[in-house]
């Protein structure tokens, strides 16, 4: 069946991205993304739909519609960790304009990315090279948008969905984000246990296909643990999930949740039975 077949949320701390290099308290993190992506790609998916927390577009929600994407990835915060690492995977034009039309129907608005020489964030490269370490499949990235507010990332999320079933692809939605993420010095420091067990919580309800629950928790969920880029990346990833669908949704955590300088972080995948 077309649509979003899996929603994913998959962290991307700096120190995930180069394996070899990787300390032991992300190598988890990095096993468990990788073998989320196996899961996944057994389902035979036709594009990636990333939405990095790292792409920050201030105005509007860009989607990428390049034939092919083909760079160098640095993280520009952090380029000691990720100093250039050259990557290649296929685009998806169609399913990035069909996004865009869908995003122009709700009034919510995007702008296509067709730049050859845009190069990817590391929230965007580094979840792509675990789910899927072959390039086999299509990817398109949408930006994170510091103008948007919660609902309209909700929105904009359904509006992913609904371009998603339009175009009958079969599609993989990926939140690149963290959980708690109020950040602090210190590679290997904790989300205080209150936001650890929020984030346990929410976690929880969105595994067991408690989706309205979710929806509704979210913004006092989002206040308390301060989601990356205000949560909404999350929020997005909540947007796919049709609460209203007959189909109900399941879901899993793989590996741990684990740490990364204040943040909690986890792989999850949701999708409908
Ligand atoms: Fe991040």
């Amino acid at each position: 069946m077309a649509g979003i077949t899996y929603s994913l949320v998959a962290p991307h701390t700096p120190r995930m991205g180069v394996e070899d290099k990787a300390p032991d308290f992300v190598r988890a993190l990095i096993n468990s993304q990788k073998e989320m992506g196996e899961v996944v790609r057994a389902t035979k998916p036709d594009v990636l739909i990333i939405n990095s927390a790292h792409w920050v577009c201030t105005f509007n929600w860009h989607v990428t519609c390049q034939a092919e994407h083909i760079g160098h990835c640095v993280a520009d915060e952090a380029p000691e960790l990720i100093d250039g690492v050259p990557y290649r995977w296929r685009g998806d034009a169609e399913m990035g304009r069909a996004i865009l039309s869908e995003f122009e129907a709700d009034s919510i608005p995007g702008a296509p990315n067709e730049s050859k020489h845009f190069q990817w964030d590391y929230g965007s490269w580094v979840p792509a090279k675990y789910l899927d370490p072959d390039a086999k499949l299509a990817v398109v990235l949408v930006g994170t948008v510091p103008s948007s507010d919660i609902d309209e990332c909700l929105k904009a999320g359904t509006a992913i969905r609904r371009a998603a079933e339009g175009l009958g692809r079969r599609a993989i939605f990926a939140a690149s984000c963290a959980f708690s993420h109020e950040l602090v010095r210190g590679p290997t420091e904790w989300p205080t246990r209150d936001r650890q067990q929020l984030d346990h919580e929410f976690i929880q309800m969105l595994t067991s296909g408690r989706i309205a629950e979710a929806k509704s928790w979210f913004k006092e969920y989002n206040d308390a643990v301060v989601g990356e880029m205000g949560g909404r990346n999350l929020a997005t990833f909540l947007g796919c999930l049709d609460e209203t669908s007959a189909r109900p949704y399941t879901g899993k955590q793989y590996g741990p949740y684990t740490q990364s300088s204040g943040s909690g972080n986890a792989n999850i995948a949701l999708w409908q039975t």
